[in-house]
């Protein structure tokens, strides 16, 4: 594992063994959604994928207490001074994340606020994006990436929750069928989506 320094291995393991408990939190139309992070089948997946495809610029959307930032940050190459962009819009949960994340080699912000409205507000383009916030909202938040150029030919797409929240993600789902997107799900315990456009 790439840049697996001993503090994000720490990390790591607080924040897996912190998941097992797991925690609520209000959804935007005022219904509860879980914070769950990523499965511990994924982790490894991401620092695979990451660490072969070697993006610089990486968007995540949803990140809760950042464990699947860790993931990524650990595929990333340091030579190729590389960023981590990622959205969440609880104010709390954003800012203590930015303050783990502050330490690490790899430049992470963690952007508090509604990830359509963070999108609106983003430049330059992403080689990599990982959706991970509100499953019915992938396919309106790729639809935005692509108009506003900030994702294009050869950027990497992974999203989580695409097997055991399969209908909430067929609408995004049905697009990288519907235009040819060479894409695969990952058969992780949630199912992982890997496309590259
Ligand atoms: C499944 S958790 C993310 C887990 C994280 N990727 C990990 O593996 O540790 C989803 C997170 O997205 C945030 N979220 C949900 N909908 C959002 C939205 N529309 N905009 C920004 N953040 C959102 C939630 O507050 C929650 O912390």
């Amino acid at each position: 594992m790439k840049m697996k320094t001993e503090k994000i291995s720490i990390e790591i393991e607080m924040l897996e063994s912190f998941s097992k408990q797991g925690e609520s939190y209000t959804n935007d139309t005022g219904s509860f959604g879980w914070r769950n992070p990523i499965r511990q089948d994924t982790g490894p997946i991401l620092v695979d994928i990451t660490s072969k495809t070697s993006p610089k610029r990486v968007l995540e959307i949803g990140t809760a207490h950042g464990l699947s930032t860790l993931y990524l940050v650990c595929g990333l190459k340091k030579e190729l001074n590389p960023v981590i962009d990622t959205i969440e819009f609880d104010g709390q949960v954003a800012e203590s994340t930015q303050q783990r994340m502050s330490q690490l080699e790899v430049p992470v912000k963690v952007h508090h606020g509604e990830a359509m409205e963070i999108i609106d507000q983003l430049t330059g383009s992403y080689d990599l994006v990982f959706f991970d916030a509100q499953k019915n909202h992938y396919f309106k938040q790729l639809k935005s990436l692509i108009s506003k150029g900030l994702i294009g030919k050869g950027s990497v797409i992974l999203a989580d929750n695409v097997i055991d929240r399969q209908t909430e993600c067929q609408p995004f789902l049905d697009w990288f069928t519907e235009n040819d997107i060479c894409h695969e799900i990952i058969p992780t315990e949630c199912g992982l989506l890997f496309a590259q456009l």
